[in-house]
């Protein structure tokens, strides 16, 4: 193990070459301490939806890297992040996941917050030395740098200068916008609790697992195979079909995930799949009574040309980098959060549709079920595959790892990305290196 200031700018960008990656980036602490001073101390990271503290007052616990901050309305409506830390002592102040709350009090010695982080009292105020002032805000539940939402979806920074978040997101505003105007009354709300899960292996191969299109026919062979063998009415109610077809799915052919598939890369490490699933098989079944309920309801609000362009957007995973991945059609959004280099938990939400049938929400839990679920048939093979990729680094073989497939085929993006010829390429992988050794060669902030 190295101290994290060993690594000089040129060492770390000499483990990134073309096509290639060194593997300690998946396994040295130093660099595991690095990412997280200067990437997630840096990048807008997700710290949660509006539709989650809808009152005053309503506050919920998040977190910037390994760091416990409080997402918090205030008193006034405004949204606030700040730092779960009592200015007294240390103390972590928020210890519910969740709540409503007038005042935070800590409960070692009773000082006591304002919503927006503000001190609000100090019990026995005497005898503090005449530069102790509690409205100083460095003397508070500490302010987050930067807050900001995009259609509900809020983001932090650590860092005072930096790009705004649409500046951030660029064109990947637009999967948020995929995921928001589904909503037949414009609006999406977080119901259906938290999925929870938790791997032996670092935070990257999560978002890199998401998009990867050349994984399903071999990770997830055992479940392709029992969906295959399932008949096709063995379920009364359509959202155990819905996992079964999207177990069948992924034992599509090479061929299929090489002429019908796309995936897309933009600045900042941001990246989508395109959309490989059926829409005559699934949620999206135009024949399937719910959904058709589900448009008419949309086309009541929003017209049948608007309903027809927000329905065309086919998109599978979205990933933001460094912290969130979410999936517009089934409304999903999963939260990754680094624990150590060799330690990840993502928390999976699920979003109801407003004004949408209430079947539609029943489909997305189903959905997460299968993707998202610690019991799932499809999930488990991935998180079995991450611990296995440092079982594999620990044998101390090839020193590099492979991401160079699709380098000589990508090709340019109109939004000022790129693409992969078709989904198989890495392109999207290579992108989050890009935008890792961006952050990681930048002088580190305070
Ligand atoms: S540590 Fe919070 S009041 Fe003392
Ligand atoms: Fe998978």
């Amino acid at each position: 193990m190295r101290e994290a200031s060993v690594y000089t700018e040129d060492e770390l960008s000499a483990s990134v070459e073309e096509g290639r990656v060194h593997r300690r980036l998946y396994t040295d602490p130093a660099i595991f301490e690095l990412e997280m001073e200067r990437i997630f101390g840096v990048a807008w990271v997700y710290v949660g939806h509006e539709s989650q503290i809808r009152n005053p007052g309503d506050y919920l616990q998040t977190q910037i890297g390994r760091k416990p901050l409080v997402l918090v309305r205030h008193s006034d409506g405004k949204i606030h992040v700040i730092h779960n830390q009592c200015a007294h002592r240390g103390v972590k102040v928020v210890n519910a996941e969740q709540g409503n709350a007038g005042e935070f009090r800590c409960c070692y010695h009773g000082w006591t917050y304002h919503t927006d982080g503000r001190i609000k009292n100090v019990p026995l105020q005497n005898g503090y030395p005449a530069g102790f002032d509690p409205q100083d805000p460095r003397t508070a539940m500490v302010a987050a740098a930067r807050v900001a939402s995009y259609r509900g979806f809020v983001f932090a920074s650590l860092a005072a200068d930096g790009p705004s978040l649409t500046e951030f997101l660029g064109h990947l505003t637009t999967s948020f916008d995929d995921m928001v105007d589904r909503a037949p009354d414009g609006e999406i709300e977080v119901a259906g609790g938290i999925f929870k899960h938790a791997y032996d292996g670092n935070w990257k191969l999560y978002l890199e697992n998401l998009c990867d299109a050349a994984h399903p026919l071999f990770v997830h062979q055992s479940s392709i195979e029992a969906a295959q063998k399932q008949a096709d009415d063995s379920f009364s109610d359509g959202s155990g079909e819905i996992a079964v077809r999207q177990m069948r799915q992924n034992g599509a052919p090479y061929s299929f995930w090489e002429s019908q598939v796309g995936i897309w890369a933009y600045p900042n490490g941001h990246s989508y799949l395109g959309d490989y699933h059926d829409d005559a098989k699934l949620v999206a079944a135009l024949q399937d009574p719910v959904f058709r309920d589900y448009i008419a309801a949309l086309e009541a609000k929003q017209g049948r040309e608007r309903t027809r362009q927000i329905l065309e957007v086919r998109r599978w995973n979205t990933n933001v980098y460094p912290n969130l991945s979410f999936m517009s059609q089934f409304q999903q959004l999963r939260v990754v959060h680094p624990i150590s280099v060799d330690r990840t938990v993502v928390y999976t939400y699920n979003f109801r549709l407003k004004g949408a049938p209430e079947q539609m929400f029943r489909n997305t839990i189903s959905f997460a079920n299968i993707v998202n679920g610690t019991g799932s048939p499809v999930l488990t093979d991935d998180l079995a595959v991450y611990g296995r990729i440092g079982a594999g680094m620990s044998s101390g073989g090839a020193e590099w790892l492979q991401i160079g497939r699709g380098t000589t085929t990508d090709l340019p993006d109109a939004h000022g990305g790129r693409r992969g010829i078709n989904s198989t390429s890495e392109v999207y992988i290579r992108n989050m290196f890009d935008a890792w050794l961006g952050y990681m060669t930048r002088p580190a902030v305070a």
